[in-house]
């Protein structure tokens, strides 16, 4: 069976709503001129989650969220619980996003407990992992990706991990316009898939894994067409129609 291909785009901290749905629905009249067999996922912010997923409906764009909570629900100021997020439709949600890692603290603990409320909530996770700079000009890009498997993924079911899409994205090239070349995305996605494999064995050849960090209209085809690169997590591009659309034909 072939892989699922998918283009996601996070809109990051970007669009107010009236902005985010004009978007959406951009998306969605553009849709039909690219391949069926692309799956695309749209991540607005929280406060118009459900406004843009009235605005694909009809349409076989999904929707996904940027983040959720680590717990059901309750005394969490400030925070969304998956099961508001999966209550608006949405069927995604991205976790462990370098800027949340970076910026907020997250950790393989915090990851683990919203994995579990992703799926116990319906929700698919696109779980990120990637190196920063120092971290790949050291040569440990290997390592630190392979860690940030073991410790979240490595504790989810077979069934769950059949549910899940994986996001490769180094940090030095997220929103720096430094984008990986075509092989260094083929070699670490393969490798990637090698540790999946050794954890869940043939399983492994389904998972989805997307490659992100300045992915653009004019690289997606090349790092596309990589055995083991199964689509995009698209950040800047994926705020104008057209560029996002036009990342999908790279397939
Ligand atoms: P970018 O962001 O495409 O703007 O580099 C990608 C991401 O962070 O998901």
């Amino acid at each position: 069976m072939a892989r699922k291909k998918i283009v996601a785009g996070n809109w990051k901290m970007n669009t107010v709503p009236a902005e985010g749905v004009e978007l959406a629905k951009s998306v969605v009249a553009g849709r039909s001129e690219v391949c069926e067999c692309v799956n695309f996922i749209v991540c607005p912010p929280f406060t118009h989650l459900s406004q843009v997923v009235e605005a694909v409906k009809g349409s076989d764009i999904a929707v996904g969220a940027q983040d959720c909570a680590t717990e059901a629900k309750g005394a969490y100021t400030g925070e969304v619980a998956a099961q508001m997020i999966a209550a608006l439709g949405c069927k995604y949600v991205i976790l462990g996003h370098s800027e949340r890692r970076q910026y907020y603290g997250e950790t393989s603990e915090s990851l683990n407990k919203k994995m579990a409320q992703a799926y116990a909530n319906g929700l698919t996770p696109i779980y990120c992992v990637g190196e920063n700079l120092e971290e790949r000009e050291a040569g440990n890009h290997f390592a630190v990706c392979k860690a940030q498997i073991e410790e979240v993924v490595f504790n989810l079911t077979e069934e769950q991990f059949a549910n899940l899409v994986i996001a490769y994205e180094p940090v030095w090239a997220i929103g720096t316009g430094k984008t990986a070349t075509a092989e260094q995305a083929q070699e670490i996605h393969a490798y990637i898939r090698e540790v999946l494999r050794s954890k869940f064995g043939a399983a492994a050849e389904e998972c989805p894994i997307l490659y992100g960090g300045s992915c653009k209209p004019s690289n997606a085809a090349e790092i596309f067409a990589k055995a083991d690169v199964d689509g995009g997590l698209i950040g800047g591009a994926a705020l104008k129609a057209e560029d996002f659309l036009a990342i999908g034909k790279g397939f």
